[in-house]
């Protein structure tokens, strides 16, 4: 494993060592033991488009393994400017021990880490976003006490957050359920490698435009925003697709009593979810974002340690 580009990579046993590392590394934050295996090391953190969470916790978590996280703007570096892939990646290595990029093309991040002998991190493209989902992975077993078995209802867009959550729930052998408009549906080439993952962990994929259909008996309701970054045009169109997909307090009942909600974040209230809902008692987003931190730490130490 030199990279972190895609959950459908990694073998069911990588991402469970991920996530239990992950775990550990929380659980010696929380009592005060530090843990400086990144010590003297440096990540290169690329972004093209905005980030709060993602930012934060990877710079904070850096710190934490006692490297150095340096942010680099597209509006600052010559990649901004037309400077190639190739070259960026050939320089930086000189630099570097690892590279952080969040940015629009998903093949551009492939490109990178093709290019580039040091690791890559896919911080979020257009097609995938796994850190986000190893945290929301780390988070389901913290409020469930396993993940085998579960049955996870993404409601929504089919971008990203929907490929990724996929991908997860198919090496940790957990049902998946995803509800998205017509024309809003999941990438095909994604669909049909998690399928060949489904088909070996012996859990189930469901892809529907029912919201009410996927939602039934879920453990785990997901949603995330109908306007993702670089959809900024479509807004209005996408809102008015997108509403009855809503996740409101009555679509949220006919989940099992004791689910729990999920959001990557940012959110949009009156939008993707009600307040009741995103704001209530069974809504565990801040343990989602925090887990951010824990589960990206781990990612680092694996592949920088
Ligand atoms: N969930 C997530 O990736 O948030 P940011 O866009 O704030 O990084
Ligand atoms: N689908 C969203 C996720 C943000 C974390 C986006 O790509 O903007």
């Amino acid at each position: 494993m030199k990279d972190l580009i895609s959950l459908h990579d990694l073998s069911s046993e990588e991402i469970k060592e991920l996530l239990e590392l992950g775990l550990k590394l929380k659980n010696e934050l929380k009592h005060g033991i530090p843990h400086p295996v990144l010590k003297g090391k440096t990540l290169g953190m690329i972004f093209t488009k905005s980030s709060t969470r993602t930012r934060v916790s990877f710079e904070v978590g850096m710190t934490q393994l006692g490297g150095y996280p340096l942010f680099l703007s597209s509006n600052d570096i010559q990649l901004g400017r037309g400077e190639t892939i190739h070259d960026t990646a050939k320089v930086l290595e000189r630099y570097l021990d690892g590279i952080m990029i969040r940015t629009y093309a998903h093949s551009d991040v492939l490109e990178l880490a093709e290019e580039a002998d040091i690791p890559v991190i896919n911080a979020l493209t257009d097609l995938l976003h796994p850190c986000q989902v190893l945290a929301d992975l780390m988070t389901a077993y913290e409020h469930k006490g396993k993940l085998e078995g579960l049955k996870l209802a993404y409601i929504g867009d089919g971008n990203n957050m929907a490929h990724s959550l996929m991908y997860g729930c198919a090496k940790v052998g957990m049902d998946c359920a995803i509800a998205a408009p017509k024309g809003y549906e999941c990438d095909a080439e994604v669909i049909a490698n998690a399928k060949n993952d489904f088909k070996m962990s012996g859990s189930t994929l469901v892809l529907t435009d029912n919201p009410a259909e996927a939602i039934m008996n879920a453990d785990i309701v997901y949603t995330d925003t109908w306007v993702s970054m670089g959809q900024e045009a479509e807004k209005a169109e996408r809102q008015k697709i997108f509403m009855p997909y809503q996740v409101n307090k009555e679509l949220f009942s006919k989940a099992k009593n004791d689910a729990v909600f999920m959001h990557c974040l940012p959110a949009y209230r009156g939008f993707e979810v009600t307040e009741d809902v995103i704001d209530g008692p069974q809504s565990v987003i801040f343990d989602e974002a925090e887990n951010r931190l824990h589960a990206q730490k781990a990612v680092m130490a694996t592949l920088m340690g």
